[in-house]
């Protein structure tokens, strides 16, 4: 490639809906290799964004009675405060709906237009409006619904305009073949293979404005506007000064990685790079498809509404945890599910008792000492060695794991190195050496402990950047440059550094007993150890009539603002009109529950839900993300007694 900077883009997301986990997985990925970089001293461009245009957003924007700029202005700042709040470095965020993108765009739409690359034509194909895409039919699940959501497409004919994709063909997979690290891994390079022995047609780019109207639009017919994604892949070129700004766009094209997951592997593996031929620039170095999150074998997606809010994770369980677990946990390329109690026990292990532990452990024993400070260190023994050995491989297999893209790996790795410092510490057994006097092998095992935990949180820095900085101060390390070179060097960590007791690095997290999303609103978290799996509590009569079930009729319900899962009911229990706040949004919609007759506990102190006033709970059943409320067979008065 002959360049030696680093240029990363995510995808720019869609302003539909929210952010999701999804999101926030491809985004921390760039940033963690972004900051890997950096401390490389590799010259590093991150680019991440949204894609503004499309039906998708005028839909939204219809149905929340608000205009489409409306819509991409508050869901993008819906974005930016995501990615601030995790920590994400990214150098410039672009929107498709700023004149610096549309102008490129029609540049190039008139370009190719003007090259005979682009033509116009009668379409006729089955047409999927929630993915925006043209199907072929022999594509379609049962004859009528879309391979990607599932939902039922439309049959459309009508005049639009052409890209010549079939021109490139042949070009495309000679391309992917002698290019090894084109698309990665190397299985997607094969799936995009698969899918060019078929023909490969041109590509419709237009959309008539009579049926979509929020677009750019084409420079040579303005009752068209271009297709959302031949406007959102040049984003990736737009962004860093294609015809705009000749020395930064040579500066950082071509990029090294376009990060994303597989959902949309054929519009960058065949759409872009025939796109960038025609234009005639480079390809990019490499198109890497990550998997997916999963939540009960299903991908998280708004569409599908089983979305994991990346927001509410990181102020329940801090931002750096959250960034390790999404990248530890993903073998990257593969499929994740994502849990809570999952996100839990690797909390528990990896951070609050293996490194938490190991850093709690040597500083509170320095501190413990006279002087507490980074003692020096006497002649290595065999036990030493070892362990040095065990941290510096880490160091080795970091590196290489960046390069290799499984990150997940190099995190394994340093986190061996952490389980081998706890084991250090237990062989050495500082605490002895101490009783003994012998303190020059004391000051030995604390300076190698002190010393793999500064190498080890530097190579976590990248994932857990503000931990990362906590080890190092605890360490008396103020010099907040980290440089890669010195973790391979063994003995960097000056000593006579003052040691400081930071507190608890990552406080372990009680585990929540699994219930319906309603109950969890009201009740406590358990305590892990008062519950053990597949044990049941049993409990008296009496405790169960504690709670009065009672019989209710849902009179209104409507969907809390700003939230993705409560509905606020009114309900009638007999005389009484209440007002309760549901988590099950997304399995009821607001019509459908209204004149139910449901059970509710009627004695349960009223809690407050995003603000609105609950008083009381209804019952539902829940598995493997489905929800049914319970519901009264038959005719029977609100405010009965259940039980
Ligand atoms: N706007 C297009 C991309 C245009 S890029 C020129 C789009 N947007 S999106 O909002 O749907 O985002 C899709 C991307 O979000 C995925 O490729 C992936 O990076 C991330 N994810 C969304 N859901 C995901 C999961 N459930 N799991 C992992 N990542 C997912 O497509």
């Amino acid at each position: 490639m002959g360049k030696d900077n680093f240029y990363v883009t995510t995808p720019i997301y869609y302003v539909n809906g929210n952010p999701h986990i999804g999101h926030a997985y491809t985004t921390i990925l760039a940033d963690v290799l972004t900051r890997y970089h950096r401390l490389l001293g590799v010259e590093s461009y991150f680019l991440t964004g949204t894609d503004e245009h499309g039906s998708k957003i005028q839909e939204a924007a219809e149905k929340s009675g608000i205009t489409p700029k409306e819509q991409c202005d508050i869901t993008f700042s819906r974005f930016v405060e995501l990615w601030e709040k995790l920590e994400i470095t990214n150098d410039d965020f672009i929107r498709t709906t700023e004149d610096r993108h549309k102008i490129v765009v029609q540049k190039i739409l008139q370009d190719l237009f003007d090259r005979d690359l682009i033509y116009k034509s009668e379409y006729k194909g089955w047409y999927c409006l929630p993915c925006e895409r043209f199907f072929l039919e022999k594509d379609l699940i049962d004859g009528k619904l879309c391979p990607e959501c599932k939902r039922p497409v439309k049959e459309l004919v009508e005049s639009n305009y052409f890209f010549r994709m079939s021109n490139y063909q042949d070009w495309l997979i000679n391309y992917i073949k002698e290019h090894s690290d084109f698309i990665l891994p190397a299985f997607r390079a094969n799936e995009t293979l698969g899918f060019l022995r078929q023909p490969l047609s041109d590509l419709c780019i237009s959309r008539p404005k009579f049926r979509l109207s929020w677009g750019i639009e084409l420079p040579f017919d303005n009752d068209y506007v271009c297709y959302v994604w031949f406007d959102a892949l040049v984003n990736y070129i737009s962004a860093i000064g294609y015809l705009s700004d000749e020395k930064k766009f040579k500066k950082w094209w071509p990029a090294s990685y376009h990060l994303m997951a597989k959902d949309i592997l054929t519009t960058h593996t065949v759409y872009w790079p025939t796109m960038l031929k025609a234009i005639g620039l480079e390809m990019p170095k490499t198109i890497f498809a990550h998997g997916w999150w999963l939540t009960d074998s299903e991908k998280m997606s708004k569409s599908l509404g089983n979305v994991v809010d990346p927001m509410s994770m990181s102020e329940r369980y801090g931002v750096d945890a959250f960034r390790y677990f999404l990248l530890a946990e993903m073998a990257l390329g593969q499929d994740a599910s994502f849990t809570e109690s999952g996100f839990i026990q690797r909390y528990n292990a990896d951070l609050a008792n293996d490194l938490g532990n190991f850093l709690n452990r040597v500083t509170k024993f320095i501190l413990k000492q006279e002087n507490p400070v980074i003692p020096k260190p006497g002649e290595e023994n065999g036990d030493d060695k070892e362990f040095i050995k065990e941290v510096l491989n880490a160091v080795n297999v970091m590196e290489s794991s960046i390069v290799n893209m499984r990150l997940d790996k190099g995190i394994e790795a340093v986190l061996g190195a952490v389980r081998a410092g706890n084991r250090y510490m237990e062989k050495t057994a500082p605490w002895k050496l101490a009783k003994e006097g012998n303190t020059e092998r004391l000051n030995s095992v604390l300076y190698n402990a002190a010393e793999a935990l500064r190498i080890i949180s530097g190579l976590l820095y990248p994932v857990i950047p503000e931990k990362a900085n906590v080890i190092r101060k605890s360490l008396g390390i103020s010099d907040d440059k980290i440089v890669i070179e010195e973790f391979k060097v063994w003995g960097k960590l000056n000593p006579g550094l003052k040691v400081f007791d930071t507190g608890v690095l990552f406080p372990r997290i009680e585990l929540v007993e699994p219930k319906v999303e309603e109950k969890s609103e009201h009740s406590k978290p358990v305590k892990e150890s008062s519950k053990v799996e597949g044990v049941m509590e049993l409990i008296s009569i009496d405790d169960f009539f504690k709670a009065k079930l009672k019989t209710a009729k849902v009179l209104t319900a409507e969907k809390v603002k700003n939230t993705e899962k409560l509905l606020k009911l009114s309900i009638q229990i007999g005389e009484e009109t209440r007002q309760i706040v549901a988590g099950i949004a997304q399995f009821y919609p607001p019509e459908d529950i209204i004149g139910k007759s449901i059970v509710v506990v009627s004695n349960l102190k009223p809690a407050k839900i995003c603000g609105l006033e609950s008083n009381g709970m209804l019952l539902a059943a829940k598995r493997e993300g489905q929800l049914k409320i319970i519901t009264v067979d038959g005719d029977m008065p609100s405010g009965s007694s259940v039980g």
